[in-house]
């Protein structure tokens, strides 16, 4: 049977960094996939992660299954961290979480869920969006549509075009958003703005599917959720898509968290048993260690505080690469303007760079970025800076 089949295309992300690993050249530079590298250019495990393992080594006395909906404590403590401990939702018995392989994984879960309980609905990404948000809802079956994010000139945001498209959009549909950090772009509305889109939401009566992958890495881990906040504050229903993967440093253990929020305690519960058979029937349960650690790490003072520190760091970082960026490209090549590069948050910028100059620059320079011009600003180091930005002054 298999040999009919021809070679599917490269996955528009993780087929670059294959191909980036093959490369020969050892200047080669991989601004590809969202993975955080430090100065040195290594993904190293976080102290605290390191810490929470040997205890988990020392102390755990079983590997059997989790439930379909993973470690309860687990789900406590994702809550307790995007809402804050004080916020209203806990009492209210209207939250529920399950514990998931990765973002990816929860968005899968809830695709499958909406898919099987609303199959009329479609599902609204913003033009330009991660490049597999389509590909997951079109694989659970779901027609997807977009609404208007960024401006003509493509590195900046169009908030009036993307309230106007949002308005158009039919009440009973699901419209994705990026909760920080909107990736591939780097650009975040205001919390003014946030309580716009906020209020669209609620008037068009459309169910908000939050993708939450950067806690941490924009401006906090509280600022980040400030648009959640107001999103939470008028919409009573929610699907929240949390990953643990880039401010736990916690990639290949997948670890991520379904989190719904529904209007009263009961119909959580029956939404939480409805995704619960779409889990079932997909991986049957997650996978224990890596949510382990997080539950380790955000249930101690000790750990919980030096993780904090640990993402200050890499967030401290990334906005001072942003900002290293922007004045070695004035430098190189001061008839273009980089500066909206320091305005935008999170791993990733949208460069403004053509298909056309990104395969000049892999082609010419082995500088690996996504097709669509981003660019994982986690992957600039001081080592490679200076040529990156002398390759890309030569193909502007
Ligand atoms: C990215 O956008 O590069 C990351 O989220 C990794 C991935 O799975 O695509």
């Amino acid at each position: 049977m298999f040999e009919t089949l021809e070679m599917a295309p490269p996955d528009a992300i993780l087929g670059l960094n294959e191909a980036f690993k093959k490369d020969p050249n050892p200047e080669k530079i991989n601004l590809s996939v969202g993975v955080y590298q430090n100065d040195e250019g290594k993904t190293l495990i976080l102290n605290c992660v390191k810490q929470a393992e040997r205890r988990l080594i020392d102390e755990e006395s079983s590997k059997s299954y989790l439930g379909i909906d993973g470690l309860p404590e687990f789900g406590e403590q994702l809550r307790q961290l995007v809402f804050g401990p004080e916020h209203p939702i806990h009492a209210e018995e209207r939250v529920v979480t399950l514990q998931t392989p990765g973002g990816t994984g929860a968005l899968r879960v809830a695709a499958d869920f909406v898919r099987r309980k609303f199959p009329q609905s479609s599902v609204w990404c913003s033009r330009p969006t991660w490049a597999n948000h389509p590909s997951v809802f079109d694989a659970a079956g779901l027609p997807v549509k977009q609404y208007d994010y960024i401006d003509d000139s493509g590195t900046g945001f169009d908030f009036d075009a993307m309230i106007k498209s949002l308005t158009q959009i039919p009440g009973g549909n699901v419209v994705c958003l990026h909760a920080c950090c909107h990736n591939p772009t780097g650009i975040d509305p205001t919390i003014e703005q946030w309580k716009q889109i906020s209020q669209v939401v609620h008037d068009r009566k459309l169910l908000a599917l939050v993708d939450y992958a950067y806690q941490g890495f924009g401006d906090g881990l509280v600022e980040d959720s400030r648009g959640l906040y107001e999103l939470c504050s008028l919409n009573r229903e929610m699907l929240l898509c949390t990953s643990f993967s880039k401010n736990f440093g916690l990639y290949g253990e997948r670890v991520g968290g379904l989190t719904i929020i529904a209007e009263t305690s009961d119909a959580v519960q029956a939404a939480l048993s409805h995704a619960k058979k779409c889990v079932r029937v997909n991986y049957s349960n997650p996978p224990k260690h890596g949510a382990a650690i997080v539950s380790t790490i955000l249930a101690d003072k000790k750990l919980r505080l030096q993780w904090e520190s640990e993402v200050a760091e890499m967030r401290t970082r990334i906005n001072g690469v942003r900002q290293q960026f922007a004045d070695t490209m004035k430098g190189k090549a001061p008839a273009h303007d980089f500066s909206f590069i320091t305005a935008q948050r999170g791993m990733f910028s949208f460069s403004g760079l053509s298909p056309l100059q990104v395969d000049e620059l892999r082609q010419k320079h082995a500088i690996y970025i996504v097709g669509s011009g981003r660019i994982n600003i986690a992957g600039i180091t001081s080592a490679n800076i200076d040529r990156l930005c002398n390759a890309i002054a030569s193909v502007l």
